[in-house]
């Protein structure tokens, strides 16, 4: 079980993750220019974007990007391909090895059990020893099939590098063998069924995320040419309380970064709650309350995130002292 605060590594820094931008890590000039996009962090990609050719290709940019380029506060982290996969070991040995120093976090795909999680995170253990890194590269799993999300309690509780789950929608409506009606993900209407055929292991995930003191990010909204949709799909599972969502495209940034931002007034709320506190603490006092309420430990909780989270999205905000 995760001792660490939702959202925080395994060094106690908080991570934003409003908006993870992916992008497939053999192509050089879409790398470089993602970071420029406004993304809270940036995937670079060695699974289903990157052809089974180019893997090798992908890994040394990849291994080469990590370090030479300028990242500011945007998290760096890195897709590998499935543990049931020819690729996986070489993703991790050949990029790591090397960049280890410069990735915040690895991503599993397809993860569907707890023992692929522990393998990766042996193998980060051994490389990290052997080329005299610090250590500390955080994990997310993608539960992205029938399998993984029977799991996915057990995925969750597996590591204490771990620190999100991801719901990858594409690949889990495939494993279901639900009809296809795009790549949109889950803000399409579905004319066929009445009630919200995602509804489920959305919560499964959200679920079995907080259990385990992680964040919770949805899949991409696939259709980067329909906006309303993707609004749609952002506010769905930010509702349920999500974290927050991939983006396949630099133009679904604005938006998902909007949509996972706390309200002003919500901040305020939750700063006061602190406030009240530690005045009570202080004061040795066992009961808080705050405009008459009681505030119980569930509600200081997430006070403590909502303000954590402001307040990187304000560092971020700020102009770099070096431009
Ligand atoms: C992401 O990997 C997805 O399958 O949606
Ligand atoms: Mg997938």
């Amino acid at each position: 079980m995760n001792q660490q605060n939702m959202g925080e590594s395994m060094h106690g820094t908080f991570r934003l993750r409003r908006s993870v931008l992916t992008v497939p890590a053999n192509k050089d000039k879409m790398v470089a220019k993602a970071l420029q996009r406004g993304a809270d962090q940036v995937m670079l990609d060695l699974e289903d974007s990157v052809p089974p050719g180019e893997k090798k290709g992908a890994r040394e940019i990849a291994a080469r990007s990590f370090p030479e380029l300028a990242w500011g506060s945007v998290t760096r982290c890195l897709r590998i391909n499935g543990m049931d996969t020819p690729f996986a070991y070489r993703d991790l040995v050949d990029v790591v090895e090397r960049a280890g120093e410069h990735i915040d976090t690895v991503v599993v795909p397809k993860a569907c059990s707890g023992a692929q999680i522990e393998a990766v995170a042996m193998l980060l253990d051994q490389i990290e020893a052997n080329t005299g890194q610090a250590g500390g590269i955080g994990l997310e799993a993608i539960v992205e099939d029938a399998q993984g999300m029977l799991r996915v309690e057990e995925i969750a509780m597996a590591s204490s590098r771990l620190e999100a789950l991801v719901f990858g929608v594409a690949d889990y409506g495939a494993s279901l063998r639900m009809p296809s009606r795009g790549a949109s993900g889950h803000g399409e209407e579905d004319p066929d069924y009445p009630g919200h055929k995602w509804h489920y292991p959305l919560s499964r995930l959200l679920m079995a995320a907080r259990a385990a003191g992680l964040q919770a990010i949805d899949a991409p909204y696939g259709d980067y040419g329909d906006p309303e949709g993707l609004e749609r799909s952002c506010r769905m599972s930010a509702a349920l309380g999500y974290d927050g969502k991939w983006a396949v495209h630099p133009d679904q940034i604005e938006t998902v970064n909007r949509v996972f931002t706390p309200d002003e007034s919500d901040y305020e709320r939750c700063r006061r709650i602190l406030e009240a506190f530690e005045h009570a603490r202080t004061r040795g006092e066992g009961v808080i309350s705050l405009d008459g309420e009681m505030v119980d430990a569930a509600s200081i909780r997430v006070a403590r995130e909502v303000c954590a989270k402001w307040e990187r999205i304000r560092e971020k905000q700020r102009p770099d002292p070096g431009t």
